[in-house]
């Protein structure tokens, strides 16, 4: 079977060569036919455990976690243990000297009926990404205990207890997508979170914390998969799983044709060395009651892998590159969140899908491409393709959606991971109150934000001498001459923003998260759009 195929795929390849000039679509179409993998592998489906919501204590048994901001919390917070367990925590806070820092945290054992009392504290920092992170921490702390958890939340608002929650499905995320065993060995007992306020903070979870941790979980299973797994037409049909059966939610997908026919040559260039086509996925969600002047748009980098093409990487660390596609599936992520919790909102997510690879039909340095907006770009290097991919994206939502802001997101450039390591994704933006209103969400959801110039150097830079604009600047200024060439393709009026994920999407395994995909972007974009003011449409010059 296999060795059939292969042949069947180099006679192909041989006969295209012939006709790719002159019918692209039709090779890229055939190409992937003969390159669909004959053999699939399933990985395991994102699981969190099943949260409820009480005012009294249930029998002891299982997890008990405690929340304390001082000393003092303990009397009141832990009304309901028995005044003998009561004793036994606060001998124990004592003896370990506990600080009540933020993020502190201590496991006893032998008290009660409790298999484990693991106390947390929240520091001074009382706000909900703080408590949301405590609640990642615990989350993830927990993933191997067996029995059923219990949060002592007495004394918090429904508000707190909401984040808790949220945070700790998302801090039960796993990214061992193919060990079968450590996932089936995984307990996955409820979660109870005791709290006066039980009911306030159960519409809370199940109104917006729920469809986070699932927004969060998708986003990260598709960027920890693999490029075998997941490529332009794959993450295509995970998009439409997600969605299936949502509500005020449409899906269309351009194929190479219809790209060709809107005249999208930039994102078709950037593909046409993979034996797996392009696609544009535009996924659109209006809530009820969502405002009439323009859907927001986020449009994501969506490069399932990047060898950099003919001017290819080194080997080293290559694999990191199957999660090129980030930006994509944060951006596809916070709608998914934002349609699952029924936000009165309007937005449009755009994921610019394609495979950066070196082949006879690839692109070259020197190539000239056109986009969508007619601009022709000349290509410096062929690893400078996220920005090829957005040019077409960003130019079909100005010219095809009368956005109220574009709001693009990207794994873009190494730069700017020497600028701001893993602490802040770079913002980079021409109208001032969009770019307040994204800092504002980085703060709320934590996904925190930093905001770069986009000097008027950067225009220079990208001067070619063949065409409009070239793909990669001449001074050492990368994150910025990246974000100058997406902002080319937006019409100087529409609020525009960039933001560069490249050094926060992907890492080990912390406190906070397993091996690989942050989520990051998922939190800071829903947040954003749901408390998205309009901006004015004036032009604005970098
Ligand atoms: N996907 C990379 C950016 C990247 C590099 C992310 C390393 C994470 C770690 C991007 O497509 C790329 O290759 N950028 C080049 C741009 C350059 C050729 C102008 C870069 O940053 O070196
Ligand atoms: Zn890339
Ligand atoms: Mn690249």
């Amino acid at each position: 079977m296999l060795p059939c195929r292969r042949s069947t795929a180099l006679t192909l390849a041989a006969a295209l060569a012939a006709s790719t000039i002159a019918a692209p679509a039709l090779a890229q179409s055939r190409a992937n036919d003969a390159g669909t993998p004959s053999l699939t592998i399933k990985a395991a489906k994102a699981q969190h455990r099943a949260v409820s919501f009480a005012t009294t204590l249930p029998p002891a048994g299982g997890t008990l976690v405690l929340p304390l901001t001082t000393e003092a919390d303990l009397a009141s917070r832990a009304s309901a243990l028995s005044e003998a367990e009561r004793g036994a925590i606060a001998r124990a806070l004592t003896a370990a000297e506990f600080d009540y820092e933020a993020q502190g945290a201590l496991s006893l054992r032998g008290i009660g009926g409790w298999d484990r009392i693991h106390v947390v504290s929240t520091g001074k920092d009382m706000s909900p990404a703080a408590l949301q992170k405590l609640g990642v921490m615990a989350g993830r702390a927990l993933m191997k205990d067996k029995g059923s958890i219990t949060v002592l939340a007495s004394g918090l608002s429904a508000e707190a207890s909401a984040e808790i929650a949220t945070g700790m499905g998302i801090g039960e995320y796993r990214s061992d997508l193919y060990n079968a065993k450590a996932r089936d060995a995984a307990a996955m007992a409820g979660t109870t979170i005791v709290s006066d306020a039980a009911d306030g903070a159960r519409g809370l979870y199940e109104g917006r914390g729920k469809a986070l941790v699932e927004g969060m979980a998708f986003a990260r299973d598709l960027s920890n998969e693999p490029a075998n797994v997941i490529y332009p037409e794959s993450f295509v049909e995970r998009t439409r799983a997600a969605f299936a059966g949502v509500s005020g939610v449409t899906i269309e997908a351009l194929d190479v044709p219809a790209m060709e026919r809107l005249g999208m040559g930039s994102i078709l260039g950037s593909g046409r060395g993979s034996a797996r086509p392009p696609r544009m996925l535009i996924v659109r969600y209006t809530g009820r009651g969502a405002p009439s002047a323009g859907p927001v748009v986020l449009a994501g980098k969506g490069i399932t892998f990047d060898s950099g093409g003919i001017s290819i990487k080194n080997s080293g660390g290559m694999g990191d590159m199957k999660f090129d596609m980030s930006g994509a599936a944060s951006v596809v992520g916070a709608v998914l969140a934002l349609s699952k919790s029924r936000a009165p909102v309007d937005v449009v997510a755009i994921a610019a899908l394609s495979e950066n690879m070196p082949d006879g039909n690839a692109a070259r340095p020197a190539d000239v491409l056109q986009a969508m907006n007619g601009m022709t770009i000349e290509i410096i290097s062929t690893d400078a393709e996220g920005r090829l991919v957005l040019a077409d994206a960003v130019a079909y939502a100005d010219a095809k959606l009368n956005p109220a802001a574009i709001v693009d997101m990207a794994t873009l450039t190494g730069s700017i991971m020497t600028a701001l390591g893993d602490d802040y994704a770079g913002l980079f933006s021409r109208h001032e109150p969009l770019a307040r209103q994204l800092l504002q969400a980085g703060d709320a959801s934590g996904d925190l934000l930093w905001q770069m110039p986009l000097h008027p150097s950067y225009a220079e830079d990208t001067k070619s001498t063949i065409a409009d604009i070239k793909n990669s600047g001449a001074s050492g200024a990368g994150a910025g001459a990246g974000a100058h060439f997406i902002g080319a393709f937006v019409k100087p009026e529409t609020p525009w923003a960039h933001i560069d994920i490249a050094g926060m999407a992907w890492g080990g395994a912390n406190d906070l998260k397993p091996a690989g995909s942050s989520g990051y972007g998922v939190r800071l974009l829903e947040a954003f759009v749901r408390n998205f003011q309009p901006v004015p449409k004036v032009a604005a010059s970098d």
